[in-house]
């Protein structure tokens, strides 16, 4: 199984997830990749979770399959499916959402999302993640701009978390329209993905969501 930055295995486990419960509990770091303590009770093994992305040119889709690899990596059950009318979160034990910033905002189809199954979101502990060139440094500013993006996604959902990873622009993908953008815009290219940040963060996420 490959991930853009190579090849990408499940540590201390077969690639089918078996034996994951042992893993999850010797593999559980947090963002900082420092050992955190074990969690109580049995591990998220046998939980499903829905990993949502909306992406224009890839580069979001890319980290929600590497989130849903690493929990896969955990034991538990991840769909990866883009934002669309055919995904149901009602049907999962956790959601895990995500866009990219375009011009200060998520795209339309991870908000319409949000707006359509606000019922069935607001049932089942969610986490998002925001992707935009401006994370390449955590600012408080570059903060703030990713929270106020998140402004109409908590009016409808109460988060558990939020994170706001790096992102992707290269000029060569772009549509006139977004060439255009891009241009006035001043929008800075290059790949700043930090796919190890995006790993530390999903294996967080089994005790963020209550998985265990
Ligand atoms: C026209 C345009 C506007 C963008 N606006 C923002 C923005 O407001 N904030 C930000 O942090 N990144 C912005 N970006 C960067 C994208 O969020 C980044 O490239 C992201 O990785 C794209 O994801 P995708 O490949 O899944 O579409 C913009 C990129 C383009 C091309």
């Amino acid at each position: 199984m490959n991930n853009i930055h190579g090849a990408y295995e499940c540590i201390g486990t077969d690639k089918t997830g078996t034996d994951s419960l042992s893993v999850l509990e010797k593999v559980r770091r947090d963002m900082s990749g420092r050992d955190v303590a074990k969690p109580s009770g049995a591990g998220g093994v046998g939980k499903s979770v829905l990993v949502c992305y909306a992406s224009r040119y890839g580069s979001t889709k890319e980290i929600a399959e590497c989130i849903a690899e690493e929990m896969r990596c955990l034991g538990i059950k991840v769909e990866c499916l883009p934002a669309g009318r055919d995904v149901h979160p009602g049907d999962y034990d956790a959601v895990v959402l995500g866009s990219p910033l375009y011009m200060g905002k998520w795209l339309v189809e991870a908000r319409d999302l949000v707006s359509r199954e606000r019922v069935s979101l607001g049932g089942v502990p969610v986490a998002v993640f925001s992707v935009g060139y401006s994370f390449r440094d955590l600012s408080d500013e570059h903060l703030q701009s990713g929270e106020a993006a998140l402004s109409d996604i908590r009016l409808f959902i109460a988060l558990r978390d939020a994170a706001f990873f790096p992102g992707r622009v290269d000029p060569a993908r772009l549509s006139p329209p977004d060439k255009a953008i891009y241009t006035i815009a001043g929008v800075v290219p290059g790949d700043f993905r930090d796919m190890e940040m995006v790993r530390a963060w999903a294996r967080t996420l089994p005790a963020t969501l209550g998985l265990i």
